[in-house]
């Protein structure tokens, strides 16, 4: 068996999180998440809901603030200071991305690194690259409890991260080097890029390029993580590896659907249960 079945380990994580939730709840504490959305974006649409939909089912208290495309930037950063100071939210999460008039830096600059539950702040990305993490980015959080859960051994391992975000690629690199394995961080203008990955024991792909990592980009026995969420001509839903070639090469591998999709909101929920937890007896 070859599948890392993240949607199980989601589900796992969910019922035990309702009774760490239920126990917080009984000590006075309800874990708030508040997400801010701008702006139309479909794929947005579907992931805040999603995400709204997990925080209430976990028993969080939780809303959605939609605002129009034409929010101006000044009125976003009244919004998350308003929210920074409303203590009924132990997580805000700006979704990205914003549209263009709107600086992105200066919003994630504006949230209160204590309730970033996204771990996009420069103080939570700096404590996390010095070795101190309190607020993780959730898609790379969510890939170490994968690796972990089906016994995947990272010290002294190669590993290869295609894509260099502050969202999935450069935190991704940080928490395996953390680990003790052997990182390199690839990217689009990396050349060879196919014998560079196939060095690979650990091969983390976040490059958003449908079918993009082939057979043979792939070690033998290698562990193969896919956080691609592309459409193909048809509208399905693809990963970045090209799952059926790669399959029998790999000893490990996420599928797309199934994978690091919902373990990213698991880490989310976590997080914002822990956010909420360190509150008690402040
Ligand atoms: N857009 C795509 N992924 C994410 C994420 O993890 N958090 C936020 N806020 N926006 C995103």
């Amino acid at each position: 068996m070859t599948l890392i079945d993240g949607k199980a380990l989601a589900d796992k994580m969910a019922i035990a999180l309702k009774d760490k939730v239920d126990a917080l709840k009984a000590k006075g504490v309800t874990p708030g998440l508040v997400v801010v959305l701008v702006g139309e974006n479909p794929a947005s649409q579907v992931y805040v809901r999603n995400k709204e939909r997990r925080a209430l089912t976990a028993g969080f208290k939780s809303e959605i603030i939609r605002l129009s495309e034409e929010t101006s930037e000044k009125d976003l950063l009244a919004l998350i200071d308003q929210l920074n100071q409303d203590s009924q939210w132990h997580g805000i999460l700006v979704q990205l991305p914003l549209p263009a008039h709107i600086s992105e830096e200066k919003v994630l600059l504006a949230i209160d690194p204590e309730k970033d539950v996204d771990g996009f702040h420069p103080t939570n990305m700096g404590l996390l690259w010095s070795g101190s993490p309190v607020m993780m980015p959730s898609t790379p959080a969510g890939i170490m409890v994968m690796l972990d859960e089906y016994g995947v051994d990272i010290a002294g391992k190669t590993a290869l991260v295609i894509g260099r975000s502050n969202i999935v690629g450069k935190p991704m690199a940080q928490m395996l080097l953390d680990r003790h394995a052997t990182v390199t961080i690839a990217h689009s203008r990396t050349k060879n890029l196919a014998e560079v990955a196939k060095q690979a024991d650990i091969l983390v792909v976040a490059i958003g390029m449908g079918n993009f990592v082939t057979a043979d980009f792939v070690k033998p026995g290698a562990v193969v993580i896919d956080v691609g969420m592309n459409r193909d001509e048809n509208g399905k839903l693809i990963g970045d590896v090209k799952f059926d070639e790669v399959e029998p090469i790999a000893s490990l591998i996420t599928p797309v659907p199934g994978g690091v999709g919902p373990m990213t909101i698991t880490m989310l929920m976590e997080q914002t249960y822990e956010t909420a937890k360190r509150t008690l007896g402040k």
